[in-house]
């Protein structure tokens, strides 16, 4: 066996690049950490960049960043566990992102936010009180090709309008 192909930072890159291929949030995050040139100053624009693209630092993001920072990843979870505004989890059961980005916004994401707010009885940042569902906003997740754009629990979604926006949210919450 090829240890060196084994080894502990190998495979994180190898996981990084799958993510990197599989989800567009972290090109954007990518881009985002270029802007600052990588400088590891930059740890807590970052990770609000990230909690806005994900709606939360999950595992997966704080390391990421780490690496993409070249900070030991216990600096990085030393930072978002310390600022109140950061969360490691999900608040609710499900989430729900609906970007307001520009692209989206002028194709009725205000309309998707409004209608989703309406029916789950929660504004923008809130859990419903049974912890079924947490609504986020973001200012762009990178899929402005597909706008407007909304991510269920991780999955970004096309072209959504009030109507598909409720048919999904209403699976998770009494109207
Ligand atoms: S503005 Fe919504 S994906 Fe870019």
């Amino acid at each position: 066996m090829n240890t060196l192909l084994e080894s502990p930072r190998n495979k994180a890159v190898a996981r990084f690049a799958q993510l990197l291929a599989s989800d567009k949030r972290y090109k954007i995050l990518e881009a985002h950490i270029k802007k600052f040139q990588h400088r590891q100053d930059a740890l807590i624009e970052v990770l609000h960049k990230a909690q806005e693209l994900f709606g939360y630092l999950e595992d997966d993001v704080l390391r990421y960043t780490a690496a993409q920072l070249k900070l030991p990843a216990s600096r990085v979870y030393g930072v978002a566990t310390f600022y109140h505004f950061f969360t490691l989890k999900p608040q609710g059961e499900h989430n729900c992102v609906v970007c307001m980005g520009t692209a989206c916004y002028v194709k009725g994401a205000d309309k998707i936010l409004a209608a989703v707010e309406a029916s789950a009885h929660i504004k923008a940042g809130e859990t419903t009180p049974d912890n079924k569902l947490s609504l986020l906003t973001a200012r762009c997740i990178g899929a402005c090709g597909i706008a407007p754009a909304v991510v269920y629990d991780g999955t970004v979604t096309p072209r959504q309008t009030p109507e598909t926006a409720l048919a999904q949210i209403n699976q998770w919450v009494t109207p």
